[in-house]
């Protein structure tokens, strides 16, 4: 399967967010990850549908939605008309994770489900025949910048193997203190799309610090 790099526009200028994706661009990034956040389900607010509509209008990049909200049933059809490409709503967060992920599939965009570092992938058995996209959470979500999770390593190389025996094609995601050091090591657990915030945004030079993660990853 192949490796991305899926930079996060938390970290990003929110005063010139043309610029930021120019520099992934350049970089040769084929996604771009969106935290929506709401201040309920985790303690920090983002932005909503608005700026997913105004990334789509000035990139194809893949627009990989992440949605740290409650209730997100709400908000699938939002997020689907504003262009997301994948839309990932959290396991900790719906009573019938199979409904919802139904209701993404069917608007024809890709779903996806993510897991908190202290949900056990176990709680996915019945459900990953039916998504595009595990994403497992290496910090708990809320903030960029925060230090990698350890036992994240053993919840990707698990994905792995389940997706290996049951013969499926979910993609596995990484999202949290991913660096030089920690993108390696999920690489090597298995992992195939790696979320990096503060490793790209927060460089020096953006385009340069991307080539270097994804070399890292095409390395693998
Ligand atoms: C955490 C977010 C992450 C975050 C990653 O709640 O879901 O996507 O922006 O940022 P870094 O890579 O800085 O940990
Ligand atoms: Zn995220």
């Amino acid at each position: 399967m192949k490796k991305l790099l899926a930079p996060s526009i938390l970290s990003a200028d929110f005063s010139n967010l043309q610029q930021s994706v120019r520099a992934i661009e350049l970089a040769g990034c084929e996604w771009l990850h969106c935290d929506v956040m709401d201040g309920h389900f985790v303690p920090n607010i983002t932005f909503g549908p608005l700026v997913v509509a105004a990334l789509k209008r000035i990139t194809s990049l893949h627009l990989d939605v992440h949605l740290m909200i409650s209730e997100p049933d709400k908000y699938i059809r939002a997020f689907a008309d504003a262009g997301s490409d994948t839309i990932t709503v959290h396991q900790e967060t719906v009573n019938h994770l199979h409904r919802t992920i139904t209701s993404i599939k069917e608007t024809g965009r890709q779903a996806g489900v993510s897991i908190n570092p202290s949900t056990p992938v176990s709680t996915l058995e019945n459900i990953l025949e039916y998504v595009d996209l595990v994403l497992v959470m290496s910090v708990n979500p809320g903030f960029g910048g925060q230090k990698f999770i350890n036992t994240s390593l053993r919840k990707i190389a698990q994905l792995a193997e389940v997706r290996n025996r049951d013969g499926l094609n979910f993609q596995i995601e990484v999202d949290g203190g991913i660096d030089r050091d920690t993108i390696r090591q999920c690489s090597d657990a298995g992992c195939d799309v790696f979320v990096a915030g503060n490793a790209v945004f927060k460089a020096d030079n953006i385009t340069a610090s991307a080539i270097e993660l994804m070399n890292i990853i095409n390395q693998n």
